[in-house]
């Protein structure tokens, strides 16, 4: 065996985050992701020790020539189809978030000395959250209830990688933010889905450099086989209403984003699979809490740079630009008051019913 971390997505918000935080820390980093124009790109920028082997996850021999050539003592497992993307393509992303974790975890256990497996799971499998009938903070303990694709995808995929015999560790994430403005980039389908979500609904957000913190610190920590809640410290505790203004205010676009609607008191599953999380034995173990929702304004703020002065000359145009959202918004003319979240991603995005529903402990 080598002394190589193996991180999977490495190109990914989280995957370039982790790669440079394990590379500060001198460790040896081999990325595995796919080998796209974009990715070539940014693996021109690939810190200095860090090498990429081209891979499509979902391609079985190609995971057993990667696992046998690399030797990796730890995998950080991070490649996946997110939310929303996954509403578009459900079963492309059901042969990389489930099937190819099976062959990964696999190709991992039947090594001479199987690796660390570290792997990103999120705080969406426990499940919509209404926060008119639960109590927060959620912890690890509490039973995974996923309730959507994305959600049922993660659950099955960690259930995998807890059901095998490799020495394990799991990170639930949060809401994974950056203060790159080019990392988290508007689009047309993440402006509609920022706008169905129930305004207000819990979110737990993190800064991804506190992220990456948590799985390098995780590659060594004395925490395998346990479930760890990654997500900021006590400010990072916000309503959905309150991340893709102050986000788009540190812009300098304040005022452009209209008002979402309510989630529905009276329907448990009409909710975003989002909450507060208990993150205390996770900061015990890993201490990967730098950056609070504040600091990460200010410095998104500070990093936009002159462009954010710019973009306040047109702020006597934010009405007119919020009027024009809100005509694209997910329920522009629609019946009630409530947001549906599910029915508006069924309208336009795809279909968010798991695709293989089971009893997943
Ligand atoms: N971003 C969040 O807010 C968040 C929240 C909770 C959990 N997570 C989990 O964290 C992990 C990383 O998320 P992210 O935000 O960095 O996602 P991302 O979409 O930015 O990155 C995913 C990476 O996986 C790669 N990938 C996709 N298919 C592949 C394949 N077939 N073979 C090899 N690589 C492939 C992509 O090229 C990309 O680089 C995921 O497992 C996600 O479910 C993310």
């Amino acid at each position: 065996m080598s002394d190589n971390v193996l991180v999977t997505g490495g190109f990914g918000l989280v995957g370039s985050a982790t790669v440079r935080r394990l590379s500060e820390l001198g460790r040896r980093v081999v990325v595995a992701d796919l080998d796209t124009a974009a990715n070539r790109e940014k693996a021109e920028a690939l810190p200095t020790g860090a090498q990429v082997r081209w891979t499509d996850l979902t391609d079985a021999d190609a995971v057993r020539r990667l696992i046998s050539d690399v030797t990796p003592e730890v995998i950080i497992h991070l490649a996946a189809i997110i939310a929303p993307p996954i509403y578009r393509n459900a079963k492309l992303a059901r042969k990389i978030n489930v099937d190819a974790t099976a062959t990964l975890v696999g190709v991992a256990e039947a090594a001479p000395t199987p690796p660390r497996f570290v792997h990103a799971s999120s705080n969406a499998v426990f499940g919509p959250r209404n926060p008119h009938t639960t109590t927060p903070p959620l912890r690890a303990d509490e039973p995974m209830r996923p309730g959507d694709v994305y959600s049922g995808q993660k659950a099955e995929a960690e259930a995998i990688v807890r059901g095998s015999s490799l020495p394990w560790v799991v990170l639930r994430l949060g809401g994974v933010l950056s203060v790159d403005p080019k990392a988290i980039p508007f689009s047309a389908d993440a402006l509609y889905f920022e706008s169905l979500l129930p305004a207000d609904g819990r979110l737990h957000s993190v800064d991804v450099r506190d992220v990456a913190w948590a799985f390098a610190a995780a590659t060594t920590a004395d925490v395998v086989g346990e479930i760890l809640l990654i997500a900021g410290d006590d400010s990072h505790r916000i309503l959905q209403c309150d991340a893709g203004p102050a986000l788009a205010a540190a812009r300098g676009l304040a005022g452009v984003l209209p008002a979402g609607r309510p989630g529905n008191p009276n329907d448990d599953s009409a909710w975003f699979v989002t909450d507060w999380m208990d993150t205390t034995r996770a900061q015990e173990a890993l201490q990967f809490q730098h950056y609070s929702w504040p600091d990460m304004q200010a410095e998104l703020a500070k990093n936009v740079g002159w462009t954010r002065h710019a973009m306040r000359l047109f702020s006597p145009l934010a009405p007119a630009i919020r009027a024009v959202l809100k005509r694209r918004g997910a329920y522009w003319k629609a019946p009630g008051q409530y947001a549906d979240p599910w029915g508006a991603i069924r309208a336009k995005l795809g279909e968010p019913a798991w695709d293989q529903p089971r009893e997943l402990s």
